[in-house]
C-alpha cells in the first residue's frame, strides 16, 4: 500500500530513471519492436549484470553463508493440485472492474477518485464510415472537472474509434446522440482512470496464468505458471529433509521466475506480469515443542537480543530475527534505514492462519511501496499439502521425543490443559489439542514457517531509484556541467572498474592497460574504454554506476618519474577523488571493496 503521495519532482525523477534505464541498457520494454507487451520487461547488458549481482548477494547471504539454510531450484510448472492445496485456485484473485465502453480493466483498489459531470449518451452514429454504422446503447462518461465540453466530446469520439473496436472511421465524423448531464460527482471511484467510462461492478479475477500440458489442450490438461516460488519449497519439504540431514530449525531458499496476470501492471517494473522472487521458507518448531524441550519459550519484547538464534526461541523471536536479518541485508547493498519503512499488518488484516506479517517498504519516487513481505504462517502450508497429497509431512524431532519420554502421565495431562488454554486459534477444540499434543509426545509435528519473500525486479528498481543522482560539478578551470551518476554499492555494481589508457595511440599505454584488464577480469566485471577525453570516459562510467576507474598514463611507464613506475590513477566514482596506487595493490584493494 502506497504511503506517500506523488509529487511533481518525484515523478520527473522517475521519468529520468526510466529514460536512463533504457539509454544505458539496464531495462527495455519486452518485444519493443512489435509495440511492447504490457507488464513484461527485459534486462539489457547492464541490467542483467545488476540483477545477477543482486541475486548472488541474496543467495550468498541467505543460503551459502548460513549453516541452517539450503537451496532449491524447482520447476515453474508444477502439478495443478499444488495450487488447489495452497488456495491459489480458489482465492488468488484481485477485484477487477471493467470500463463499460472499452472493456479496459482496472484493479478495483487502483481507481483514483475523480470529480466532474456525468454525461450520458443514448448512442452514436457515423454516416460516412464504410456505408455507416451506429451504436444503439446507452453509455456514460465522466467529463472531468475543468475539461472543456468540446475537448470532452472529441475524447469520447476517440474512445469509440480507438478502443475495443466499437466503431470504424474518422472520429470527426461521429455523431454523439442524446447527450445529457445526469449527475455531478466528487471523488467518485466509479469511472475508469484513463477512459473516464463508467465502471461495472467489481468481480474477482484470478491472477494465475494458465497453460496446457500435452497436445490435447482440454480442461483436464490445464496447468499454471507458478504465481510464487514458495509452494515448490513446501512440496519438496520431505525430499529435502530426507536427503540433506537438515534439522528444524532450518530453511529452504529459492530464487526464480513467478507469473501473475496483474490487472493493472504499473510503475515501470514494479508491478509486472513476469518477475523473479527470492523466497525463504524457514521451518521452526511449534512453540509447544520448544516448551517441552526447554521448559520455557523466549518471547519477543522491545530490545530483545536478536543477534544470535537461540534454541528456546518461539515463533515471534524468529519472525523478528528475520526482519532484522533482512534489514541488515538491505543495508549491505546500500538501502539504509532512511529509505526503508515497515508496515505491520493488524490482526484484522492477517490471513486466518497467519500470526504476523510485516512488509518492508522502499521509498520509490512514485510512493512508499512493498519490497518484501515477511510472514509468520504457522503450519498452514505444510498442513494443506499433507491433507491434499495424502503424504505424511510431519517431522520427527529426536530432541523432542527424548524430552517427552521423561514426562509422567500427569505432566502430560497438565501440558495438554495448558496448551488448550493458550491455543492460538480459539476455534481449536480440546480433541484437536489433545491429538496435536499426543503427536508431540511422540516427537512429531508439522513445522511452522517464517517466510521472507522478496521481489528481485522490485529490488533492482529500488536500487536504481536509490542510486540515481544528477549533480552539478565544476572542474579546475571553473567549467560546470551536469553529472548523472548511479551510486551503486560496489558489491552490486554491474561493472566494478573502468580501465582507461590515457591515449589510445600510444601502444605502450594500451599494452599496459590491457595487462591490467587481464589481471582483473578473472575476478570481476571490468570495462575497457580508450575512446574520447578521459573526463568523458569517467562520466560514461559514472552513469553506468561503475565505482572505480583506473587510468594508465605516462607515469605508469616510469619514463620521467621512475618512482611512479607501475602505479596507476585510481578514481573513486562518488567522491571523484583520484590517488596513485601500485598495480600490485589494485586487485586486493578492489576485491576488498566488492566482496
Ligand atoms: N510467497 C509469498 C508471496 O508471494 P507476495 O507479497 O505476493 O508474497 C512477494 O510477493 C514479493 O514478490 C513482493 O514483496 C514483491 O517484491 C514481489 N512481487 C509480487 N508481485 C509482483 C509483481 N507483480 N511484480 C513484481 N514483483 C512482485
Amino acid at each position: 500500500m502506497s504511503k506517500s503521495p506523488d509529487s511533481e519532482s518525484q515523478l520527473e525523477r522517475m521519468e529520468k530513471i526510466v529514460s536512463l534505464a533504457k539509454r544505458r541498457g539496464f531495462i527495455f520494454q519486452s518485444s519493443e519492436i512489435y509495440g511492447g507487451i504490457g507488464g513484461f520487461w527485459d534486462y539489457g547488458p547492464l541490467g542483467a549484470e545488476l540483477k545477477r549481482n543482486l541475486r548472488d548477494t541474496w543467495w550468498r547471504t541467505m543460503t551459502r553463508d548460513r549453516e541452517d539454510v539450503v537451496g532449491l531450484d524447482a520447476t515453474i510448472i508444477m502439478h495443478p493440485a499444488i495450487w488447489k492445496a495452497s488456495g491459489h485456485v480458489d482465492t488468488f484473485a484481485d477485484l477487477m472492474r471493467e470500463c463499460t465502453i472499452t472493456n479496459k480493466r482496472v484493479r478495483a483498489d487502483h481507481v483514483e477518485p475523480q470529480s466532474g459531470s456525468v454525461i450520458k449518451f443514448i448512442g452514436a452514429k457515423s454516416p460516412n464510415a464504410n456505408g455507416g454504422w451506429s451504436i444503439d446503447r446507452v453509455f456514460t462518461v465522466l467529463m472531468k472537472q475543468g475539461e472543456h465540453i468540446e475537448s470532452f466530446r472529441k475524447r469520447v469520439r476517440l474512445l469509440l474509434t480507438q478502443n475495443a473496436g466499437i466503431a470504424a472511421g474518422k472520429p470527426d465524423e461521429i455523431e454523439l446522440l442524446g447527450e445529457e448531464r445526469i449527475d455531478v460527482v466528487t471523488d467518485s471511484v466509479d469511472f475508469h482512470p484513463e477512459t473516464g467510462g463508467l465502471l461495472n461492478e467489481a468481480r474477482p479475477f484470478n491472477l494465475m496464468l494458465k497453460t496446457y500440458i500435452g497436445p490435447t489442450a482440454t480442461e483436464n490438461d490445464i496447468a499454471y505458471l507458478r504465481p510464487e516460488t514458495a509452494q515448490a519449497i513446501f512440496a519438496q519439504f520431505k525430499n529435502v529433509c530426507d536427503s540433506s540431514r537438515v534439522k528444524v530449525p532450518f530453511g529452504i531458499g529459492q530464487i526464480g521466475k513467478a507469473f501473475r496476470n496483474e490487472v493493472t501492471p504499473k510503475n515501470f517494473t514494479f508491478r509486472s506480469r513476469e518477475f523473479e522472487q527470492m523466497e525463504l521458507e524457514f521451518f521452526i518448531k511449534p512453540d509447544e515443542a520448544v516448551q517441552l524441550i526447554h521448559g520455557s519459550v523466549a518471547i519477543w519484547s522491545e530490545g530483545a537480543d536478536l543477534s544470535e538464534p537461540q534454541p528456546n526461541w518461539g515463533w515471534e523471536m524468529w519472525h523478528r530475527y528475520w526482519v532484522a536479518e533482512r534489514t541488515a541485508y538491505y543495508a549491505g547493498i546500500g538501502l539504509s534505514s532512511e529509505v526503508l519503512d515497515y508496515t505491520w499488518q493488524t490482526k484484522a488484516d492477517l490471513a486466518h492462519y497467519a500470526r504476523a506479517c510485516v512488509d518492508i517498504l522502499f521509498k520509490f519516487p512514485f510512493g512508499t511501496e512493498e519490497l518484501e513481505g515477511i510472514a509468520a504462517r504457522g503450519s498452514f502450508d505444510l498442513t494443506q499439502h499433507q491433507t491434499h497429497s495424502g503424504k505424511q509431512l510431519e517431522y520427527f524431532d529426536e530432541e523432542l521425543k527424548a524430552a517427552c519420554d521423561k514426562l509422567t502421565a500427569e505432566q502430560k495431562s497438565t501440558f495438554i490443559a495448558e496448551a488448550y488454554a493458550k491455543r492460538f486459534n480459539p476455534d481449536t477444540t480440546l480433541e484437536e489439542t489433545m491429538a496435536f499434543c499426543e503427536k508431540l509426545f511422540k516427537g512429531l509435528y508439522i513445522p511452522h514457517v517464517i517466510e521472507p519473500s522478496a521481489g528481485l525486479d522490485r529490488l533492482a528498481l529500488a536500487i536504481l531509484a536509490n542510486s540515481f543522482e544528477e549533480e552539478v560539478v565544476t572542474d579546475e578551470k571553473g567549467k560546470s556541467e551536469m553529472r548523472t551518476v548511479l551510486h551503486f554499492h560496489p558489491r552490486i555494481a554491474p561493472i566494478k572498474v573502468g580501465i582507461f589508457p590515457l591515449l589510445k595511440n600510444k601502444p605502450e599505454l594500451v599494452a599496459k592497460a590491457r595487462e591490467i584488464v587481464s589481471l582483473l577480469r578473472p575476478h570481476m566485471a571490468v570495462f575497457y574504454d580508450e575512446t574520447g577525453a578521459i573526463g568523458r570516459r569517467y562520466r560514461r562510467q559514472d552513469e553506468a554506476g561503475t565505482p572505480f576507474g583506473v587510468t594508465i598514463d605516462f607515469d605508469t611507464l616510469g619514463e620521467e618519474k621512475p618512482e611512479f613506475k607501475n602505479t596507476v590513477t585510481l578514481r573513486e566514482r562518488d567522491s571523484m577523488q583520484q590517488r596513485r596506487i601500485p598495480i600490485a595493490e589494485l586487485l586486493p584493494f578492489l576485491l576488498s571493496q566488492i566482496l
